[in-house]
C-alpha cells in the first residue's frame, strides 16, 4: 500500500499596519503591527524516510539549512529528542522577499507537520517559543486570521477575524532583504513624526474602526526611496481606485484593497500594462494559518 503523505498548507500575509517603536539590545526592532493571513498559499509534504531531507519545486531555493523549512524540522528533532527521519517537499507558490512571510509561514508549516508526523504530542504552547526562534514572523503563522504582533512580532494576540474587501497584492520581479531595509533604518527612531498616532490605529479596535485609506507602514519612506517604484505601484493602486494601498512588511510586495471585485479586475487589467514582470494576485484575507491538507501519495 501506497503511505499516506501528510501536508499542510501555509498561507501568506499581509501588514495592516506596521509601527516602528524602538532598536532593541539584541539587533531587532520593537514593533507594534497587524498580520493578516491571505489566501495564497505554499505546500509543505512529509513522507517517511531514512534521513531528514528536503526537496523543493522552485531551484532557486537552498534546499540545506539554510532553508527555515528544514531548519525548523532540525530544530523540532532536537526539542523531541527523536532522531527520525522524514522526506519534506515545498511547493511554493508565495513570491520570494516579498514581505508576505512565505518562508516564516513554510516554517511554521513544518513545525506542525513534524510534530504530528513524529507523534511527539508538543502543544501549540510548546511549538510557539520554538517557532520565535525560528524567526520573528514565524509564531502568527501558526495562529494565522488577524492578530496583534508585539515584541519582535512574535508576541502574537488573536484579533477579531476581518471582513476585508478584496486585495490585490503586487510583487515586483525582485525580493527585498528584510535585514536590509532594518539596518537602514536610523539610529533614533521617531515612530509617530508622520502624525498618525498609535492610538489611532490600536489593534483593539480592529477590525471595527478600521480604516483602509489610512494605513501606514513605518518602513514605507526608506522602502520608497530605496526602490521607487514601489511608491509608482502604490500611487498608481490609488489611481486606479484602491481605497488603500500599502508596503506588506519591509516589502517588496505592495498591496490595495478595493471596495469590490469589479473594481480590482479593472485595476488589474490597466496595472498589468504599466508594471510588465509584476505578478499581480487577487486575494482575500482568510481566518487561520497553517491547515491540515492531508493527501495520497502519488509516489515513493
Ligand atoms: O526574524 P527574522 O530572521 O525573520 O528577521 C530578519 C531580520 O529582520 C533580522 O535579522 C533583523 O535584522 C530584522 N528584524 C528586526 N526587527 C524585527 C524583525 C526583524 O530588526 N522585529
Amino acid at each position: 500500500m501506497t503511505p499516506k503523505a501528510l501536508a499542510v498548507r501555509c498561507p501568506a500575509k499581509i501588514n495592516w499596519m506596521l509601527r516602528v517603536l524602538a532598536r532593541r539590545a539584541d539587533g531587532y526592532h520593537e514593533l507594534d503591527t497587524v498580520f493578516q493571513a491571505v489566501d495564497l498559499w505554499d505546500t509543505v509534504e512529509i513522507r517517511p524516510a531514512q534521513a531528514l531531507t528536503l526537496g523543493c519545486d522552485d531551484p532557486a531555493l537552498p534546499t540545506d539549512a539554510r532553508n527555515l523549512v528544514l531548519r525548523a524540522a532540525e530544530r523540532l528533532r532536537q526539542r523531541g529528542r527523536t532522531a527520525s527521519g522524514a522526506a519534506l517537499y515545498l511547493r511554493k507558490a508565495i513570491p520570494v522577499g516579498a514581505g508576505l512571510g512565505g518562508g516564516s509561514s513554510d516554517a511554521a508549516g513544518a513545525l506542525l507537520l513534524c510534530n504530528r508526523f513524529w507523534k511527539l504530542g508538543l502543544r501549540p504552547a510548546e511549538l510557539q517559543p520554538l517557532a520565535a526562534e525560528l524567526g520573528a514572523d514565524v509564531p502568527f503563522f501558526l495562529s494565522g486570521g488577524t492578530a496583534r504582533g508585539t515584541g519582535r512580532g512574535d508576541l502574537i494576540e488573536p484579533l477579531e477575524a476581518c471582513e476585508s474587501p478584496p486585495i490585490l497584492l503586487g510583487c515586483p520581479p525582485f525580493g527585498i532583504s528584510t535585514k536590509e531595509v532594518f539596518e537602514r533604518l536610523p539610529p533614533r527612531l521617531t515612530p509617530v513624526e508622520n502624525g498618525v498616532s498609535l492610538s489611532a490605529f490600536s489593534p483593539h479596535k480592529w477590525p471595527e474602526e478600521k480604516d483602509f485609506g489610512s494605513l501606514v507602514n513605518d518602513l514605507e519612506p526608506l522602502v520608497y526611496e530605496g526602490w521607487p517604484e514601489l511608491k509608482n505601484f502604490r500611487d498608481a493602486l490609488l489611481e486606479a481606485g484602491a481605497s488603500g494601498a500599502l508596503l506588506s512588511g519591509s516589502g517588496s510586495t505592495v498591496y490595495g484593497v478595493f471596495p469590490d471585485e469589479r473594481r480590482l479586475d479593472e485595476a488589474r487589467r490597466r496595472l498589468r500594462g504599466e508594471f510588465v514582470g509584476w505578478r499581480l494576485v487577487a486575494t482575500r484575507a482568510v481566518r487561520h494559518g497553517v491547515t491540515w491538507a492531508a493527501r495520497q501519495g502519488e509516489s515513493d
